[in-house]
């Protein structure tokens, strides 16, 4: 902007120009055709308030499903963490079935662009309250969860250790917030390496009898549209995370924007949003709604650039780099 008055003085001008040029965040891979943002200035000088302030002002937020998972693989969907229960050692067929009905049933109206979200919400809890009781019912073991997890085709996407490795190295805090099961989620998590301790997840646990059976799950339940007041009811118990007032947000849903309504004194967000399906028809609400959009790509190569980006100093004396 400044080098735009016309008083100043030409060096001095060329010199500011230069010195612009220099401090300028450049993510090349922002020009991806997979990249969609609406305000691209915006989302380069949030990335640089952000990496002035460093590592110990930043958390990331993070939905898991189809978020920090792929969407699909090799042209099948990976399963998401109630899917991963799918399997004969957890629930009979008869109960498969009727998972697989509810799921081509309520999935569609979850990304249908023409509803509301106040449309969709009783919809989504009928949905989960109907799983949920189905799971209940087949006495699911604790100790057989891990087994499943090993045996599901469940993904984390790819980069996922750079992610993960790069967080903990830098201590930078990660809540993951999530619709699905908390205990799948930590041993998808946990299987592949990368259940650091700064890791923090806010889900649907289940609540086991002393003999290790389903009998219940506790507390709240988190579906995809009411992200918000699990946020506020938690921010509480979180409270490292008030000391860190730039967040990087990311998820799959338009419910996930209201992960970080529990942290207070946010100075600087950016949210990214991955556009999995039905993406004609939601590309405008998604490029209108998240800062980055990023279309059917199943990788964390984004996410990882800007991270680095952020975190730049500090990276290069980190190992992973
Ligand atoms: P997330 O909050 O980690 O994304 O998890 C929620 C996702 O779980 C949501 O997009 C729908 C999905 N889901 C299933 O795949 N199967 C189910 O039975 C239920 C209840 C939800
Ligand atoms: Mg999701």
């Amino acid at each position: 902007m400044i080098q735009q008055i016309p008083w100043i003085y030409t060096p001095v001008r060329t010199a500011l120009a230069i010195w612009h040029q220099l401090i300028k965040n450049e993510i090349p891979e922002l020009s991806k055709h997979s990249v969609l943002m609406k305000e691209r200035s915006r989302v380069e000088e949030t990335i640089y308030n952000m990496q002035r302030a460093g590592p110990g002002s930043l958390q990331v937020i993070s939905d898991f499903d189809m978020t920090l998972t792929r969407f699909a693989y090799k042209g099948r969907r990976v399963p998401t963490t109630h899917n991963i229960l799918d399997n004969r050692l957890l629930i009979d067929e008869q109960c498969m079935k009727k998972i697989k009905e509810l799921l081509n049933k309520y999935y569609p109206i979850e990304i249908d662009a023409r509803l509301t979200i106040e449309e969709k919400l009783p919809l989504m809890v009928e949905w989960w309250t109907k799983v949920h009781e189905l799971l209940i019912e087949q006495k699911i073991k604790k100790d057989m969860l891990a087994q499943a997890v090993r045996e599901s085709r469940s993904m984390l996407r790819e980069g996922y250790k750079v992610f993960f490795d790069l967080l903990s190295d830098l201590q930078v805090p990660l809540l993951i917030f999530s619709a699905g099961i908390g205990d799948v989620l930590e041993e998808v998590i946990r299987q592949n390496q990368v259940f650091h301790p700064n890791v923090n997840i806010i889900s649907n646990y289940m609540d086991f009898d002393h003999a290790g059976v389903l009998q219940a799950f506790k507390g709240q339940l988190i579906h995809t549209f009411n992200k918000r007041e699990g946020a506020l009811s938690h921010a509480a118990h979180l409270t490292e995370l008030k000391e860190r007032p730039n967040v990087l947000l990311l998820g799959d849903s338009l419910g996930d924007l209201t992960m970080a309504d529990g942290a207070s004194n946010v100075q600087n967000i950016l949210t990214i949003g991955f556009l999995n399906d039905q993406v004609e028809e939601r590309k405008e609400l998604y490029v209108n709604s998240f800062d980055i959009v990023l279309v059917k790509d199943e990788t964390l190569e984004i996410p990882n650039a800007i991270l680095k980006n952020i975190l730049k100093t500090q990276v290069r004396w980190s190992k992973r780099i």
